[in-house]
């Protein structure tokens, strides 16, 4: 399975980071380092109220804005919430769902990542879909069978063609935030056994073009060496999102 054909997706996820002033400001300074560079898909995953600033400051640019959950209802009763729909309207076209922070704490599970997946993807944003194993399963030395129940649960109900709209982004939950970042040995592995499950689920066409993305502190440093193994497709990234220079260094990787 050649990663050639698949065009890598380098993607920032703010968490809960930059005012809407701020993320103004920033998403201004992003583009001045990373215009015109046409290798890789480029995303910024912004806190929801930024959407609309960072949409408008990057409008008829490459990069593309996008949130970092996603509600499953169309619209109702469920006070602080946000539907695709709302997300669209505002100017994103891609959405975080299942990022182990909301799985550790906000009460994320494998069925209301596939609930969110399919509300996404059927409003017709891109879902970047988050699974990764914890430390102490890495060391019990489940991490296929984690990851592969992870996938599959996200991505039930989920057609071949809303694939084409679908990322996984492989985040080992002891790599984020850390400074520990998977070997790319360790981070190709897996992204390897995810792309075998999609196989298993939606034939070898599908898993040949899906984008698979590594997370889990790359950085300006590490990007490289990361991005040039066969079955990762891109970045899932957080801290270095941060910094308009790092960034750029890792879409360079990416080209
Ligand atoms: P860091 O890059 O800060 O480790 O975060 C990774 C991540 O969680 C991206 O979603």
């Amino acid at each position: 399975m050649s990663s050639r054909k698949r065009r890598p997706v380098i993607a920032g996820n703010w968490k809960m980071n930059m005012t809407p002033s701020e993320a103004k400001a920033f998403a201004a300074e992003l583009y001045e380092k990373v215009k015109g560079k046409r290798g890789c898909d480029i995303v910024v995953c912004v806190p929801a109220i930024d959407i609309p600033a960072v949409s408008k400051v990057l409008a008829g640019t490459a990069i593309k804005v996008g949130g970092q959950n996603v509600h499953f209802k169309k619209s109702g009763a469920y006070t602080g919430e946000i539907s695709a729909d709302m997300l669209l309207d505002a100017g994103a076209k891609y959405v975080v769902i299942g990022h182990s922070e909301r799985r550790q704490y906000f009460g994320e599970t494998d069925e209301t990542v596939n609930l969110r997946t399919k509300a996404a993807v059927e409003a017709g944003l891109h879902a970047i879909v988050c699974v990764g194993e914890l430390l102490s399963e890495r060391e019990s030395g489940i991490t296929t069978e984690v990851v592969s129940r992870q996938v599959k649960l996200a991505l039930a109900g989920i057609t071949a063609e809303q694939m084409n709209n679908v990322i996984i982004a492989y985040e080992p939950v002891w790599a984020i935030g850390t400074g520990k970042t998977a070997t790319a040995e360790q981070a190709d592995e897996v992204c390897g056994i995810i792309r075998n499950v999609i196989s298993g689920l939606y034939g070898k066409a599908v898993a040949r073009q899906t984008i698979i993305q590594y997370g889990g502190s790359m950085n300006a440093g590490n990007a490289a060496e990361l991005l040039a193994m066969e079955n990762i497709d891109g970045g899932l990234i957080g801290g270095a999102s941060l910094k308009a220079d790092a960034f750029s260094v890792i879409v360079d990787a990416a080209q």
